[in-house]
């Protein structure tokens, strides 16, 4: 009786299996603890081998590091999409795009698992939104980058990324580490435009005892304590004319010698660099050598800047508000329309940075619900919104202790119709209420004179 349950079972099984992959292609179930609950044909073929039903989906997915966007999204409970990297059958990286749908016999119920699509990166589409080791982008430009991260990240050859402060240049070394072989290795980062030369010299390549005054004991720099993971230097541009030459000989022999030593030491290490300039202009100004930079740019990286991506924008800052709101202080639901008009039309010198503290910002001195553009900055509200041509200073921002007695939303309304010059219709648009909105707050504010 038990047998031909079994194979009742197991035929019900595949028949369902086969259902799933023709609706969902290559797919995985998973219960509320991300274990597989059914793997279908194509997922298999797709990942390269037997999907086994119970074990952990991040594990299968991600590897050992649960530090993965697939596996921080669903220990977090929120649906995600993003390219994770796989090796393929002949041993090369390819991309997966994984897209997750919460499971729940009804919306308020409890979460039943998850549903994960799994696609090919090649065949995804490409137009929506992804997360790719902590940074999210809709950008074509960025989708790139991201792609040939993954094609370089296990090989050894030198990057370099160049990118505006605030880009991102520091995820990308990030996940170039978290992507290679390297990743169990440590990954050490040194900024060349902290240190005074000298310093900097044995922060990189270490010293021996009584190199210099204070040299007690023989003590490795960054490039030993690199050793089998990958090194970051930051801010290389800076890095002064004779360490260069001591880099470039680090570089052509893999060995360092430490500041006062002879013998040279050795080094497996994987160079990224960063910079924000453009060093082909400071190897023609002469303040860079032309051989260090062809050896540390065997693969150039380019970060567009946050305005040559508009899209992103919207998508970065709807993302910072989800994290924002996790954190409770605040609870935003929605952007003012004319908010999004100035962020918009921001041109963000400063980039994902600046616009995490412009949020920061609002979440500070704003309240409510909606994120009102008066909650922004001056600095954004004033290139976007025209004051009848007058120019208000960048530095002018809300300071809340100038009244201590009023409101915040007393102080917000002040403030904004200070810098309208009284008009109210102007100072309604921008704190995102109509013109009788606001008579009313101001009447109930006792703002009415
Ligand atoms: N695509 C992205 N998605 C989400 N967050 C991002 C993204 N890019 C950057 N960030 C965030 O923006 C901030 C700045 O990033 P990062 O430190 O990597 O920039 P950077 O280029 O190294 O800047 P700097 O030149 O000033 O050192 C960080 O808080 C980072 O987490
Ligand atoms: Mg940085």
């Amino acid at each position: 009786m038990t047998a031909r349950y079994e194979v009742d079972l197991d035929t019900r099984l595949n028949a369902i299996r086969d259902a799933f992959d023709e609706v969902c292609g290559a797919a995985l179930v998973l219960d509320p603890d991300l274990h597989v609950v059914l793997g279908t044909k194509r997922a298999e073929a797709l990942l390269g081998f037997p999907i086994v039903t119970g074990e952990l989906a991040p594990k299968l997915l991600c590897g050992e590091s649960v530090k993965r966007p697939v596996a921080e999204a669903l220990v977090a409970g929120r649906p995600v999409s993003a390219y994770i990297p796989r090796p393929g059958p002949g041993g090369e990286l390819h991309m997966l795009h994984i897209r997750s749908l919460p499971l729940a016999v009804s919306s308020s119920g409890p979460r039943t698992g998850w549903l994960l699509l799994l696609e090919d990166a090649h065949d995804a589409g490409g137009d929506g939104p992804v997360l790719f080791h902590g940074m999210w982008t809709q950008d074509a430009a960025m989708k790139l980058v991201f792609r040939v991260l993954v094609r370089i990240a296990d090989g050894d050859d030198t990057v370099l990324v160049r990118g505006e402060t605030g880009a991102g240049k520091e995820l990308i070394a990030n996940a170039l580490h978290a992507l290679s072989r390297r990743s169990k290795g440590p990954l050490r980062v040194i900024n060349c435009a902290a240190l005074p030369p000298n310093l900097l010299e044995s922060e990189l390549f270490g010293h021996i005892r009584g190199a210099f005054t204070g040299a007690v004991r023989d003590t490795p720099g960054h490039m030993q304590l690199a050793d089998g993971g990958t090194l970051f230097l930051d801010e290389v541009a800076e890095l002064p004319l004779e360490l260069q030459a001591k880099l470039l000989r680090v570089l052509e022999t893999r060995t360092v010698i430490p500041v006062g030593g002879r013998e040279p030491i050795p080094i497996d290490v994987r160079i990224v660099s960063a910079t924000h300039r453009a060093l082909r202009k400071e190897v023609e100004g002469g303040r860079f050598r032309a051989d260090l930079m062809y050896r540390l740019r065997v693969i150039p990286v380019y970060l567009p800047p946050l305005r040559a991506r508009r899209g992103d924008i919207r998508l970065l800052t709807e993302k910072l508000i989800e994290s924002a709101n996790a954190q409770g202080r605040r609870r935003v639901d929605h952007v003012a329309p004319a908010t999004w008009q100035f962020l918009e039309a921001h041109d963000w010198p400063g980039n994902i940075r600046e616009l995490r503290n412009v949020l920061a910002y609002a979440y500070a001195i704003g309240e409510g619900p909606i994120l009102a553009p008066s909650d922004l900055p001056a600095e954004l509200v004033d290139r976007g919104f025209s004051f009848d041509g007058q120019t208000s200073s960048v530095a002018e921002v809300p300071v809340l202790s100038s009244e201590p007695t009023l409101s915040v939303e007393a102080q917000r309304i002040v403030h904004v119709l200070e810098r309208t010059a009284g008009n109210r219709e102007r100072a309604a648009k921008i704190l995102g209420l109509s013109r009788v909105t606001l008579w009313r707050r101001m009447r109930d504010l006792g703002l009415l004179k």
